[in-house]
């Protein structure tokens, strides 16, 4: 789904992210399974992830990624009209953890509600604001990745348990003055054909909470990696190339590219194909692993808080998770 001009623009007032405490080491997973640190470094790139505590729900991480999104973008809470969270990993599965978040920031205002387009959740949910707040309906927006992955961890299966992790990221959208930044261009697409790829079988409708289907651990995230790895390298080189031409940039034009955090040799791919030289990537899976709708949050906010990009710059935002589901936005910063 692609984007269409519109007159108000929308930038990025603020970015915050939030991590658990709680490091996990690839050593500290070698004693739970038969993997080691060599194996997980070479395939993925992850040496240690975030591991949120047992009171520590996915609400109170997207709150405290808010809080410091809002501080930066010079905003109050009460002055939040929308928020969105992009979770696998609700509180409950309704209501909806964005209205737990309403509750915990003092949002009052704010219309509140979730989206499940898991690691793209962050990306969709910023072209759902940014339409809505481009058309009038709001003047700003709370949009959030939050995730509790160590909840749906197969801590038995050591082909996923290693590669995920804990942790939100937060920005503020809002309605751009002149000489501001934009969000220039959004990509969006969904292949419903492969939902089997990468899946949480159990737990909905389909197949409900039974002792038995808990059992079979039907309720934890299960993936075909070598199938989801080849399609995400070209979903994602695809939704990024789409944004770059609508936005009227080249590879030369990006000040950074903000992959999804899933495996390093898939960024490295994508940033080969894009022609965007590594040092204008940015990366952080080496400390909290996929984080899933939060992974491209979090790197949007350590990217901007170090420095990677200034105002005026042009950056790349791409992301790509079961559905399945890829997305990409580009930002004049
Ligand atoms: O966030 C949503 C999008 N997700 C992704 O984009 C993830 C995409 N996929 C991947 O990142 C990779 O496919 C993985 C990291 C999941 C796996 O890497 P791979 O290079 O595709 O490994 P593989 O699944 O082909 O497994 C290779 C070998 C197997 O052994 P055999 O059959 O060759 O003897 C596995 O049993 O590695 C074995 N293996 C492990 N060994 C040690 C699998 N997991 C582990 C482990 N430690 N943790």
């Amino acid at each position: 789904m692609s984007d269409q001009s519109s007159a108000i623009e929308v930038c990025v007032a603020g970015t915050g992210s939030y991590v658990p405490e709680r490091i996990l080491s690839n050593e500290e997973l070698s004693t739970m399974v038969d993997t080691s640190d060599e194996w997980i470094v070479t395939r993925t790139g992850i040496r240690e992830r975030r591991i949120a505590a047992d009171d520590e729900f996915t609400s109170h991480l997207a709150s405290k990624a808010a809080l410091k999104a809002l501080e930066q973008a010079g905003m109050q809470a009460a002055d939040i009209e929308l928020i969105i969270v992009a979770t696998i990993t609700p509180d409950t599965p309704t209501p909806a953890t964005a209205c737990y978040v309403q509750q915990q920031i003092g949002a009052a205002r704010a219309v509140a509600f979730d989206i499940s387009a898991a690691c793209s959740g962050f990306l969709y949910a910023m072209k759902i604001a940014k339409r809505l707040i481009s058309d009038g309906a709001f003047q700003n927006a709370l949009i959030i990745g939050a995730e509790k992955l160590s909840t749906v961890t197969n801590w038995d299966d050591r082909s996923t348990c290693v590669l995920f992790g804990d942790g939100a990221g937060a920005a503020v959208l809002r309605r751009a003055e002149a000489g501001e930044g934009a969000i220039v261009a959004t990509e969006m697409g969904t292949d419903g054909n492969l939902t089997h790829l990468l899946e949480i079988p159990g737990g909905g409708s389909a197949k409900p909470i039974t002792a038995e289907n808990v059992n079979q651990h039907l309720h934890t995230l299960s993936m075909q990696g070598r199938e989801v790895f080849k399609i995400a390298v070209t979903r994602m080189k695809e939704a990024a190339e789409k944004v770059i031409e609508r936005a009227g940039w080249s590879a030369d034009d990006i000040a950074c590219v903000i992959p999804h955090q899933a495996n390093l040799r898939i960024i490295d791919a994508i940033a080969d194909r894009l022609a965007v030289p590594n040092e204008r990537v940015f990366v952080n899976l080496d400390k909290y692993g996929n984080t899933s709708a939060a992974a491209v949050a979090i790197a949007l906010d350590e990217a901007n808080r170090t420095g990677a990009f200034k105002r005026g710059d042009h950056i790349v935002l791409v992301a790509f998770g079961a559905g399945l589901t890829w997305a990409a936005a580009a930002i004049r910063w």
